[in-house]
């Protein structure tokens, strides 16, 4: 990790409600026993990556058989459809074993985050959107990758293939056999598989890596960047006083454990509650922020395309609103000039909103119409690319950016 203040660790810590934060100059010692499997062992998840799906996807890119697979998966989008016919029959057994929720998910608190999803959708397009895709700029091993990989260079389709992603983990038949969510996690699997494959293979990502043999979307990266979504907007929803039962905090999670284990993340990491989620999360997600040329054009790219739709408000105001949810530190690392008239209004206006929304409050705030439209442009946003004929489908790449 690297060397970085405390002073500055605790700070970030805590703007993004991300509670205790251990020492960043120590080695990875979060213990397992707080993970899933309960087991009292430290594994470091930086040198794990996915044995079962790397060796496969990269044989099958170097025998040139990914183009024919992406078109054989163009039919296969929902959980209970069969699996195309067609495929490599290395990919068919595979996907056999692993198109499965594991044995320990528990529909009935998947049904429940199917609610809470649905109470709290105007909240969540707002903090996966704002707040967590800019986060993923600031963390620098994802911004690199995803920089350097095919989608750096068209951030509108590969934002698209992001909201795809998250529509169908927050749709409210996400699990089930009409859902899409199982199949969409594991085409995001192999695609992060081939990922590992060809990036090590650009000469542009080689001059940003130190280690020339380094294998990008390790177990420990795909955990930060959970924190940076589910842990993240958990925070945030409590800080901001919103009523969650604990059955819908225990769903909330769940439905991101059941997320990890389809992307390959090992039991052993994968917190078992939200307290080990937070103290893992400021373990490893916070003392790793940090800014890079690469992340701070990818953040640009992102706002510059939200801007296009009319959110009725400045992009002064959006640049604020990121600021408000991400933190003044990271609003500086990303560049974002300053407005500090919206910046008021947001600090005034936002608790109010949210208090009056959650019936915390009688008394409807005085820019209640400005806030409300601009979370509805947001969802309308997210829901256009998941729910409209534009709704875009997963495919693996065949090779980085050009
Ligand atoms: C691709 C989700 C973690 C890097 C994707 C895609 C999704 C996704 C939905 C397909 C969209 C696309 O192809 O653009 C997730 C989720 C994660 C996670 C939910 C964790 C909870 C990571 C991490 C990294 C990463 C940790 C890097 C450190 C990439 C890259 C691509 C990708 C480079 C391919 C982009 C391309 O097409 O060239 N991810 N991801 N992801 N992801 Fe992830």
């Amino acid at each position: 990790m690297q060397n970085l203040s405390r002073r500055r660790v605790l700070t970030l810590g805590a703007a993004l409600g991300l509670a205790t934060v251990a020492d960043p100059a120590k080695a990875w010692a979060w213990s397992s026993a707080d993970s899933l499997a309960a087991t009292d062992t430290v594994t470091d998840p930086w040198s794990v990556w996915d044995d079962a799906t790397d060796p496969l996807v990269a044989s099958l890119l170097d025998n040139g058989q990914i183009p024919a697979v992406n078109t054989a998966f163009e039919s296969w989008i929902s959980n209970g459809d069969a699996l195309p016919a067609g495929l490599p029959a290395t990919l068919t057994a595979y996907l056999q074993q692993v198109n499965v929720l594991p044995s320990w998910a528990d529909r009935t608190k998947l049904a429940q985050a199917a609610q809470f999803n649905k109470r709290m959708s105007m909240y969540l397009f707002l903090l996966y959107g704002l707040g967590s895709g800019i986060m993923s700029t600031v963390i620098p091993r994802e911004a690199r990758n995803v920089y350097y990989s095919a989608g750096g260079a068209d951030m509108q389709s590969r934002a698209a293939k992001t909201f795809t992603y998250g529509y169908d983990l927050s749709a409210a038949d996400a699990f089930q056999p009409t859902g899409h969510f199982v199949v969409t996690s594991n085409k995001t699997r192999l695609t992060h598989a081939a990922v590992r494959h060809l990036l090590p293979q650009s000469p542009a990502w080689h001059g940003v890596t130190n280690d020339q043999d380094f294998r990008p979307i390790s177990n420990g990266d795909i955990l930060i960047t959970f924190h940076s979504l589910g842990t993240y907007v958990y925070g945030k929803l409590s800080s901001w006083g919103i009523r969650m039962s604990s059955a819908e905090q225990a769903a909330y999670l769940h439905q991101w454990q059941v997320a990890l284990h389809l992307l390959g993340v090992r039991d052993d990491f994968i917190p078992a509650s939200w307290a080990a989620a937070k103290q893992q999360s400021a373990y490893a997600l916070t003392p790793l922020l940090a800014p890079t040329p690469e992340g701070i054009d990818l953040a640009n790219v992102l706002l510059g395309l939200t801007a296009q739709i009319d959110l009725g408000v400045t992009r002064g105001f959006l640049n604020e609103f990121v600021r408000y949810v991400l933190s003044d530190k990271i609003g500086d690392w990303l560049r974002l000039p300053r407005d500090l008239i919206a910046r008021g209004l947001i600090e005034v206006g936002w608790p109010a909103y949210v208090a009056f929304r959650e019936g915390l409050s009688p008394i409807v705030p005085s820019g209640f119409s400005m806030f409300d439209q601009f979370v509805r442009a947001l969802a309308m946003l997210f829901l256009n690319n998941g729910t409209s004929a534009s709704y875009t489908p997963i495919t693996i790449p065949t090779g980085n950016r050009p």
